[in-house]
């Protein structure tokens, strides 16, 4: 078939009975698979198709990450594809991932710990969920030990990722982000912490099943002062259970081209999994980033914005089958305005579709749809007005109005280079110090992504 996405499909995918959702479009059929991955093993977790929906602070909320999710594995080979929502076993007590890994949005620890409530929220995960992955963010070795402490104890998670990527001025000016890897003896500490918490708790309440700890991190500062490839040997010491390379240094924030070249060097240094994570726009950006770099898996953040139907094109690609996604403008209505339903079940319909905005903004992109159009649908605030606002918009264009090509396949933030802060002194050493301790106890309250 084509690929095109197009009206929604019945509530029940034909072939295994899979309950989708009721407008979700048809996708690749990726049945006639030809080649498979290497399966990713992450402690317990079994990744058949190694790819992560990277976590994106504002986005990769339950809805986005279910969207996601429910377009990859209707994309998976038959053999793949559950035949109900929720974990899926695997063999040995494990847990299987059929379409890949979907990350919570990074979640403080210092607030996990107070038991913040929209924190709490952003902790419990969609319960159709196959595999509950939560990032963290925290700069303390004892308040990460107990952030993950509750989220094993109290079962709220099946994996933790550790987030050491952040690039934002306000984080790394207090040593936290993408400055912290700088101090070893501190990233150390932290890794070490929230694996002993995992494994502890996980002993104490009588789990099944461990809860692995990944890293994420960023190259390093800037060019002149790399710490990826000392995080990963601390990551490998500490039993971490994989680890995500974002091939861009802090200073390259989101700019540039991601340097697919350090993933192989890390994939060369480490027997640690490594997940590979910069610039995949395409599903065929996947297979090649694992063929050129020989890494494990793949993570995708920017290029899933407006786009989450790139996961069915990446699960093709990964199965050997070519099989691609060019929705019409019908299509990508129809996927927004499900989207939109799910953020006001999630969240309320208010903050649901104050969500769903900026979403429009990307899903709209490259399409001829008129600057009046994204203005107006900018200014919605309930499910009518969005559905009345795409009619609108609708009703001025020709009956069909086609995927419109490579203009929709690149990034949606990219900006420019940022001469990363830091600290006063923060670079003479590799070791913390009482000051820049004290400093960093305040660059938990400023993040806000990575
Ligand atoms: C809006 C936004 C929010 C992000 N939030 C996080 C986050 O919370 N945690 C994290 O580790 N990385 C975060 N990132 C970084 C992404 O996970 C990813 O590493 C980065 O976008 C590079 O991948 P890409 O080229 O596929 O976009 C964020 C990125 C964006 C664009």
């Amino acid at each position: 078939m084509t690929g095109r996405v197009t009206a929604p499909e019945p509530a029940v995918c034909q072939h295994v009975g899979v309950t989708m959702s009721e407008t979700s479009p048809r996708l690749p059929d990726a049945c006639a698979s030809g080649r498979t991955p290497a399966p990713l093993r992450i402690g317990p977790l079994a990744v058949p198709t190694p790819v992560e929906l990277a976590p994106m602070a504002g986005v990769t909320n339950a809805s986005f990450r279910r969207l996601c999710r429910e377009m990859a594995e209707a994309a998976l080979p038959e053999a793949l594809r559950p035949s109900r929502p929720g974990p899926v076993a695997a063999p040995a007590g494990g847990l299987l991932a059929p379409a890949g890994l979907y990350v919570t949005e990074m979640v403080t620890t210092r607030a996990l710990v107070e038991r913040n409530e929209r924190t709490l929220a952003m902790v419990r995960t969609d319960p159709a969920e196959r595999v509950r992955s939560i990032q963290l963010y925290g700069v303390d070795p004892a308040t990460v030990g107990a952030a993950v402490r509750i989220l094993v104890e109290e079962d709220l998670a099946d994996h933790i990722d550790l987030n050491f990527g952040c690039p934002v001025p306000k984080v790394t000016r207090k040593g936290g982000g993408a400055a912290l890897p700088w101090k070893r003896d501190l990233l150390a500490a932290i890794l070490t912490e929230a694996v002993r918490a995992s494994e502890a708790a996980a002993h104490a309440v009588g789990r099944a099943r461990q809860v692995p700890v990944t890293m994420k991190m960023r190259l390093g500062i800037d060019e002149e002062h790399e710490t990826f490839l000392d995080a990963a040997r601390a990551a490998e010491n500490a039993g971490i259970a994989a680890v995500a390379l974002h091939a861009r240094s802090a200073r390259q924030h989101y700019s540039g081209q991601a340097r697919w070249e350090e993933i192989a060097r890390l994939k060369e240094s480490t027997a640690l999994p490594v997940l590979g994570n910069g610039d995949i726009w395409l599903g065929d950006d996947a297979v090649r980033m694992m063929e050129t770099t020989g890494c494990d898996g793949v993570v995708v953040g920017r290029g899933c914005q407006g786009r989450p139907w790139l996961f069915a094109d990446i699960v093709a690609a990964m199965h050997g089958s070519s099989a691609r996604t060019r929705p019409d403008l019908d299509a990508v209505i129809e996927v927004i305005r499900r989207h939109g339903r799910m953020l006001a079940e999630e969240m309320g319909e208010d903050r649901g579709v104050r969500d769903l905005r900026k979403h429009v903004g990307w899903y709209l992109k490259g399409y001829p749809v008129g600057g009046a159009a994204r203005a107006d649908l900018m200014g919605i605030r309930t499910l009518d007005e969005l559905d009345a606002g795409l009619e609108r918009m609708r009703s001025r264009l020709p009956d069909v109005v086609d995927y419109p090509g490579d203009i929709v396949e690149g990034p949606r933030e990219a900006g420019s280079p940022k001469t990363p802060r830091l600290p006063d002194g923060w670079l003479d050493s590799p070791a913390l110090d009482e000051a820049h301790r004290e400093m960093l106890s305040q660059a938990e309250s400023d993040v806000s992504g990575g």
